[in-house]
């Protein structure tokens, strides 16, 4: 459920009419609203009310804007982050250095050295060398840096290839027959505090199945752990619950992951970290655009609007379907392909998609948007990098500035030696 709906006709964002950010701001601009982030955290962590020891870090590259953090940082969140940059962000946020995960395959050493400084809670190696530097890294400091191996069980969670990252052959994880001699090596290790294990099988899973059969895999190498005598304290379930991108899309609900979680894990004895991102943030966001022409085709008319791949990349990187619907639908409906500015075909939202009718200047946006939109942003072609707004009830502020082109142009530099005398 979220908190984008018509009111006399015109589509809201809680309580702010959606041309009025489109007046103050202009298009093309990502909107949030934050009754739907607040309400999305609450029924995650509902969801896992039969899991009695847990932390909940979000995965902060789904949407890393700075007020969505702080919001999610009130509703006593932590953040799973993958890079320095995202580390500055939640720590940015207020985020406690301990509610913080550190997760990805290509840590460098200078990102490590910078998790052991601020005091990050959970490191999550990926390889042996990893954990061998850090390691090294926490007893010259002379502490012990609090890490898990993520493990990769071989499953495959029959989400698009691009998003999947639990199969043996992708880049993720420490093959799991490999998993219990490694963790027997590292634990060895003076500078290595090793908690327990990590997993993440891919993201958009629209079964429980996948999911389910990695943790019974997980579950098998925490007992294997225990006989070899390691003490196991922490395991993370990763993220990767899906979302309805379409109004007939039936996913598993937070409830019925929450309750399959409880019951795979119940004998675990261990606190429970979870990494959702898109749960959280996929349908709090939308992308708001205009109709900059209705050019006619020769299948269909296509609606040219003022948004493009490098503001929401999605479809053109994973064809993603997201709804496309009128800010003030006049009832009326076209078959249109939906497109925008930039130079080259894949620029294409939707092909013959069934839409409310739009003419040139009309508004209308692209739903689900709020999580791996604004994040994935570029300035191809030019363009300027999009905005962010946050509204809260019926007020709305400005989270990130349009950058424009020129700013970024401002950024670039002619060698004295290209410069004609
Ligand atoms: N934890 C780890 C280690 C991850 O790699 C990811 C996502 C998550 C948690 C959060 O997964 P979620 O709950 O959001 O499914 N750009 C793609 C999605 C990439 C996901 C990468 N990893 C998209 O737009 O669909």
């Amino acid at each position: 459920m979220d908190h984008f709906s018509y009111k006399n006709g015109i589509l809201h964002a809680e309580d702010v009419p959606l041309p009025a950010i489109a007046e103050a701001v202009g298009t093309p601009v990502y909107i949030y609203s934050a009754a739907t982030f607040r309400r999305h955290a609450r029924v995650f962590r509902e969801g896992l009310s039969g899991v009695a020891d847990k932390h909940i870090a979000f995965a902060i590259k789904a949407n890393p804007n700075l007020a969505v953090l702080h919001l999610l940082a009130q509703e006593g969140y932590g953040a799973d982050v993958v890079s320095g940059g995202e580390m500055a962000r939640a720590l940015a946020a207020g985020m406690a250095p301990g509610a913080i995960v550190f997760s990805g395959v290509g840590k460098t050493e200078g990102e490590l050295a910078r998790a052991l400084d601020a005091g990050i809670g959970q490191i999550n190696l990926e390889l042996e060398e990893e954990g061998e530097v850090l390691a090294r890294l926490a007893h010259s400091r002379g502490t012990r840096a609090p890490a898990t191996i993520r493990v990769n069980p071989d499953v495959d969670a029959g989400t698009h290839a691009k998003i999947s990252t639990g199969r043996k052959e992708n880049k993720f994880g420490v093959p799991i027959d490999l998993a219990a001699d490694m963790y027997d090596r590292l634990s060895r290790l003076p500078g290595l505090d090793l908690k327990g294990v990590a997993c993440h099988i891919g993201s958009q899973l629209a079964d429980l199945g996948p999911l389910e059969a990695a943790f019974g895999r997980i579950g098998a190498l925490v007992a294997e752990l225990r006989r070899r005598g390691h003490k196991v304290s922490r395991v993370d379930l990763g993220g990767g619950v899906g979302v309805p991108y379409r109004p007939d899309d039936h996913l598993p609900s937070p409830a019925d992951y929450g309750a399959m979680v409880a019951r795979v894990t119940r004998d675990w004895d261990v606190t429970l970290m979870f990494e959702p991102g898109r749960v959280i943030a996929g349908n709090a966001g939308v992308l708001l655009t205009r109709v900059t022409w209705v050019k006619p085709g020769v299948v269909h008319p296509y609606v040219i609007v003022d948004a493009a791949m490098n503001d929401l990349a999605r479809p053109a990187l994973y064809d993603a379907w997201h709804d496309f619907v009128a800010v003030e639908p006049s009832g009326e409906r076209m078959t249109a392909n939906i497109a925008g500015p930039v130079c080259e075909s894949g620029d294409t939202f939707a092909m013959g998609r069934d839409i409310d009718r739009l003419a040139s200047g009309d508004l209308a946006v692209f739903r689900t948007a709020g999580a791996y939109g604004a994040t994935m942003a570029s300035t191809y072609n030019s363009r300027a990098l999009v905005p962010e707004v946050l509204v809260d009830g019926d007020r709305f502020a400005v989270v990130a500035d349009r950058i424009a082109a020129e700013t970024i142009l401002a950024a670039e530099r002619v060698p004295d030696w290209l410069v004609q005398g």
